[in-house]
């Protein structure tokens, strides 16, 4: 297993490019099951994730090219299984958004039931009970998800909390479902509205995302015709590099970005004392070699504080000047990196789902554990600015979402390399 040696104290400066939204990349790859013609999927991010997710469509029999622009041509027309199996589901819960494009379309679908994962329970309930409502039949065996359906019929969905992956799974069943669909309390995420601009652009009618009242006519059949539909920037990975350059007082210009997306994490930035100018797709941070201030975080769904940013602001406030408060809305036990930066002499009290950080000048290198994608990124981060050696193992966590770290840091000036094991 490869780890990452992190030296500390160097100011971050310089350029990056955005890459492509791993979370919008994912569920448009499994939206690539409803076109009956070829589709091409471009600006993908280099990740694991998504060649777990290009392994999955491979094992169900579908054809993928990768051009010389890295874009990916899908090819359903050679579908011969309907299986996610637990192997490849087990590494990555997002295999679940196959399901609703599988039964829509093929009328069958069996997908290994994700379980636990390190940042809590996650479960899929109302995935399901959507589908059932749908009139799909779902029967839940052996570990899997069985579901059928002659042909799904439109009907009034009102979720019962806000899912991400949920909204998506049952919007794309909804765009060859029978009549109408209208899915309340739907996520209002960015990577939902680009999911739903790349269905109708393969002629699906979904009105209303980004809002979260969805209505969705069902169509008998999509068809992209070979067009290619790139992938909106990663606003995750943007934000990550924006504390990233703040936590080191340092200046970061980022390109092929979204700040409309970003607005609450700026926020944030602006507050704990950078300075930050943005266009249509740039934003420019400038820290002046200041110490951040502490600040306080609540997450919510979008348009609010993004949970997987929650754990990079916590290496923020453990640097910062004052005492920053953050608490975790979304996942039941997001806080594995505390105890990791607590190695690096951060001064944080958990109570419940409440982390209370208060700041110290310095932290010290040490050798910590990644234990899932965002708290990995968030011990990068605290390895920036820690004195001495920092050298964080498990990284696999990492390459799950973020393309090529080391070399973006290192581009900027980190001194930070992969060793491998
Ligand atoms: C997505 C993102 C993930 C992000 C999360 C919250 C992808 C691939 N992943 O995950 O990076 O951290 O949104 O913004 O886009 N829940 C249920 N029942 C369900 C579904 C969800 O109880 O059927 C609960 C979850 O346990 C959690 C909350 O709802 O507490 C929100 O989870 P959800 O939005 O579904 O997260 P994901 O879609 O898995």
């Amino acid at each position: 297993m490869d780890k990452l040696l992190i030296t500390g104290g160097i100011p971050l400066n310089g350029e990056l490019r955005v890459s492509g939204a791993k979370n919008a990349a994912l569920p448009i790859l499994a939206g690539t099951l409803l076109s009956e013609t070829l589709v091409s999927v471009g600006n993908v991010p280099h990740l694991l994730d998504i060649t777990t997710t290009m392994e999955l469509l491979g094992r169900m029999g579908i054809g993928l090219t990768v051009d010389e622009k890295l874009n990916i041509e899908v090819d359903t027309r050679s579908i011969g299984s309907y299986l996610a199996p637990y192997d490849l589901v087990k590494t990555m819960r997002a295999s679940i958004l196959v399901l609703g494009p599988l039964v829509a379309r093929f009328g069958q679908a069996e997908v290994s039931l994700p379980g636990g994962c390190a940042i809590g329970g996650r479960p899929v309930n109302l995935h399901l009970q959507g589908l059932a409502q749908m009139g799909a039949e779902i029967d839940v065996r052996n570990g899997y998800i069985h579901a059928r359906a002659k042909r799904l019929k439109g009907c009034r969905l009102v979720l019962d909390l806000v899912t991400v992956t949920g909204t998506e799974n049952l919007m794309m069943a909804a765009t060859l479902a029978e009549g109408t669909t209208v899915i309340e309390n739907a996520a209002r995420e960015p990577e939902v509205v680009d999911l739903a601009n790349f269905l109708n652009m393969m002629g699906a009618r979904i009105h209303g995302a980004g809002t979260d009242v969805l209505e969705i006519e069902g169509v008998p059949s999509l068809s992209a015709d070979g067009r290619l539909y790139r992938v909106m920037p990663d606003r995750i990975e943007a934000g990550t590099y924006l504390v990233a350059a703040a936590i080191t007082g340092g200046r970061l210009k980022l390109k092929d970005v979204r700040p409309e997306i970003l607005d609450a994490v700026l926020q944030k930035l602006r507050e704990a004392g950078a300075r930050i100018s943005v266009t249509d797709d740039t934003v420019e941070l400038d820290m002046g070699g200041q110490r951040p201030h502490a600040v306080s975080i609540r997450t919510a769904p979008y348009p609010a504080f993004p949970t997987d940013m929650q754990a990079q602001f916590m290496a923020l406030n453990a640097v910062a000047d004052g005492v920053g408060v953050i608490t975790e809305t979304i996942f039941e036990n997001r806080f594995m990196h505390v105890q990791e930066m607590q190695r690096m002499g951060a001064d944080i009290t958990v109570e419940s789902h409440t982390a209370i950080i208060r700041g110290k000048p310095a932290l010290t290198g040490a050798p910590v554990m990644a234990t899932d994608l965002r708290a990995s990124a968030s011990l990068v981060l605290a390895g920036l600015v820690a004195e001495g050696q920092t050298m964080v193992d498990r990284i696999y966590h990492i390459d799950r979402g973020y393309e090529c770290i080391e070399e973006k840091l290192s581009q900027l000036g980190a001194e930070i390399r992969r060793v491998p094991q």
